[in-house]
């Protein structure tokens, strides 16, 4: 599996250096991976930036139905050969664009090392039309979920703060420093009951991290635990849309503010420029 992944790690990184793939993973299942996905890509959509959301969650992808989509071709058409990534890509709220994942086709679960070359492939498709590319993954160490990760040289590992979620966090980010020593991970702790039990989350892993793998990993920030979360699910509404003001959409704007790197202040944007920016700032 190493040489497989460091195949298709040397695959993306032949491309240009044009849209920052990154790949949104966690140990434990169901912590919000795809809520976390399809809202940084919003709010960087919102910040000016073309971002692409691929649900490659095999066998059990729903970021479509997060976004309220009914796409006609997914993945499934990709490793088929039917159609191409560009071909399948639909747009979501604000110009997000979804590349669905095929959703309860069991054999997608289970891709072989071909396949996951096509799809690698075609990646480089992608790299001059967005400057994100969120891959959003299912949950664990399998091997298809893990070559995914592997594959991408960014990483977004989130966890909640219980400790079997956080344990299973440990052991991913520990498989993923072996094979890949150069990966840029990064954690969201989401789910928590205040900043502080995130920051705690953070450092203890950090601190084990420290001890056994001699590596740690860059504290992206937290969303604490909300019903509005819950409430724009239900309505197939990405929370950043349906709540903008809520403290989880704030959070979410401040990580991808953090993600891009501007800071408070870059390069001149002119007075329109500087007034959405000063609202964008007051608004995370
Ligand atoms: N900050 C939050 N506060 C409250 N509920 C949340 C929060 N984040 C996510 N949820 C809820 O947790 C559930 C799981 O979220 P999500 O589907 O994003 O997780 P996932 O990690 O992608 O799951 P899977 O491993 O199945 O892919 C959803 O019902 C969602 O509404
Ligand atoms: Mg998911």
């Amino acid at each position: 599996m190493k040489d497989q992944a460091e195949g298709l790690r040397k695959m993306v990184g032949k491309s240009k250096p044009t849209s920052r793939i990154i790949a949104v993973t966690s140990g434990k299942g169901g912590v919000g991976k795809t809520n976390l996905a399809v809202n940084l890509g919003l709010a960087l959509v919102q910040m000016g930036y073309r971002v692409a959301l691929i649900d490659v969650d095999l066998g059990l992808a729903n970021a479509d139905i997060l976004l309220g989509l009914i796409p006609d071709y997914n993945l499934e058409h990709v490793f088929r050969g039917e159609k191409e990534l560009k071909d399948i890509l639909i747009e979501g709220p604000l110009g997000l664009k979804l590349l669905a994942g095929g959703s309860g086709v069991s054999d997608l679960a289970n891709l072989n090392g071909w396949r996951l070359e096509v799809f690698v492939n075609s990646l480089e498709e992608l790299n001059s039309e967005f400057d994100f590319v969120f891959l959003d993954t299912g949950a664990g160490i399998h091997r298809n979920v893990i070559s995914f990760v592997l594959a991408t040289s960014e990483v977004l590992v989130v966890t909640t703060p219980e400790p079997t979620s956080v344990t299973d966090a440990y052991g991913l980010i520990k498989i993923v420093y072996k094979q890949n020593p150069e990966a840029k991970i990064r954690l969201v702790v989401n789910m928590a009951k205040k900043p502080k039990e995130a920051e705690d989350v953070a450092a203890k892993l950090n601190s084990v991290l420290r001890k056994f793998v001699l590596r740690e990993v860059e504290y992206l920030g937290y969303i604490l635990y909300d019903a509005q979360v819950r409430a724009a699910v239900a309505k197939q509404l990405p929370v950043l849309l349906a709540s903008p003001s809520a403290l989880t959409s704030r959070s979410i704007k401040r990580m991808a503010h953090v993600l891009v790197g501007t800071g408070p202040d870059t390069k001149p944007v002119g007075i329109k420029g500087f007034f959405s920016r000063v609202y964008d700032l007051l608004s995370i």
